[in-house]
């Protein structure tokens, strides 16, 4: 009986005091956007108020004025990528706030969440919830179609905009003083994250493989009509103007401006494509990778995945099939 009287009078309270909210996320191929988007929908439809920012756009002083903090990013190799991690290792102002964090990713999370949640608690926020959604991946050496492909998808951001609405009522019942069970966050070592690595290991790729060469050739680049890369790059690695110009400098790989770059002046190294094409088709036949789709299917996306339609698409015999539709188009990825 008790319960029901508390609920009846936080949902009063909360009525008169509508719960502030930014939600701040970063993101290149627009999967974490849409996602953002979903869940500030959500957030306004349960009468909170909700304001939408990008990570390059947000001044950690001017968050002081929300209740609610919301923090959305792309999975990098495992983690938070570097620029999102800086972002939050500065949030001290925001001490004590509830926040919550969402992350998309192409189905190998790993420990993505316990490591955004050790940084954001050393910082004294609060994580009253978190949302992981598959997110269609598009690096010119993975595998194409990826097995998260078309994802978000309409049921995903249905999902997204609950979850949504489930946070601003838990930050308004934690704010009426009610005691409300907050997430647990485990470090994985025993999951797909390992397994996924495991294949990568069967394939004799060392770490220092997973760096990746690219070169910069002045002569196809365009600047200062195009300055894509320059604006576009999340660690503010690239100035073309100066002389000699700076290419990389503190880049965290993430390849976005050789995606971008509208004339192919940024280049991946082309050895390690070829490499990288080879490992991961033999992967696909030999090395666990059809379990590891299994596993994928079963425990990460359920029946949804794009992969599985396209499967007949894809020609294991011919590496090059798999990747050319991305590999020689220019740009491989177009900004909306
Ligand atoms: C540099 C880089 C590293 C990535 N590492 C992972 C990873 O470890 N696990 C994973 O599942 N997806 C990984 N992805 C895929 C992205 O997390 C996924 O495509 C995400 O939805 C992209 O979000 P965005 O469209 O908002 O940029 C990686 C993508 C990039 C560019
Ligand atoms: S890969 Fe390109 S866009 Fe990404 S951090 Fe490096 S220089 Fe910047
Ligand atoms: S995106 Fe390509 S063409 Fe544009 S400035 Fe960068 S390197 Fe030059």
């Amino acid at each position: 009986m008790n319960r029901r009287i508390g609920k009846v009078r936080i949902l009063s309270k909360v009525a008169e005091n509508p719960t502030k909210c930014a939600i701040i996320y970063f993101s290149q191929t627009g999967n974490t956007k849409k996602v953002a988007e979903a869940i500030c929908r959500g957030i306004r439809s349960a009468s909170g108020q909700c304001d939408l920012l990008r990570i390059q756009d947000a001044d950690i002083r001017n968050l002081t004025a929300y209740d609610l903090i919301g923090l959305g990013s792309p999975v990098f190799v495992f983690k938070p990528p570097i620029n999102v991690s800086i972002f939050m290792s500065r949030m001290s102002a925001l001490r004590g706030k509830p926040c919550f964090i969402f992350a998309t990713h192409g189905g190998h999370p790993g420990n993505f969440m316990p490591a955004a949640a050790k940084i954001l608690g050393r910082q004294g926020l609060v994580v009253i919830g978190t949302f992981d959604c598959d997110g269609d991946v598009t690096r010119p050496f993975y595998p194409y179609p990826f097995w998260t492909g078309g994802h978000p998808d309409e049921i995903d951001l249905e999902m997204v905009a609950n979850f949504g609405k489930e946070m601003i009522e838990r930050s308004q019942r934690i704010s009426l003083g009610e005691q409300v069970p907050l997430p647990q966050f485990e470090w994985l070592k025993d999951s797909l994250y390992y397994r996924s690595v495991k294949v990568w290991d069967a394939n004799k790729i060392r770490s220092k493989e997973f760096i990746v060469a690219m070169t910069l050739d002045r002569m196809k680049c365009t600047y200062p009509e195009c300055h894509l890369c320059v604006d576009h790059c999340p660690m503010q690695a690239i100035n073309l103007s100066v002389t000699p110009v700076v290419f990389r400098k503190g880049c965290i790989s993430c390849l976005f401006c050789e995606k971008i770059c509208p004339t192919g002046a940024i280049e991946i190294n082309g050895d390690f494509i070829e490499k990288r094409w080879k490992i991961a088709a033999e992967g696909f036949k030999e090395r666990g990778y059809p379990e590891f789709f299994q596993r994928a299917k079963t425990e990460l996306i359920g029946n949804r995945s794009t992969l599985f339609r396209k499967l007949n698409e894809v020609d294991l015999n011919d590496p090059a099939k798999i990747y050319n539709r991305v590999r020689f188009q220019r740009p491989r990825f177009i900004i909306s």
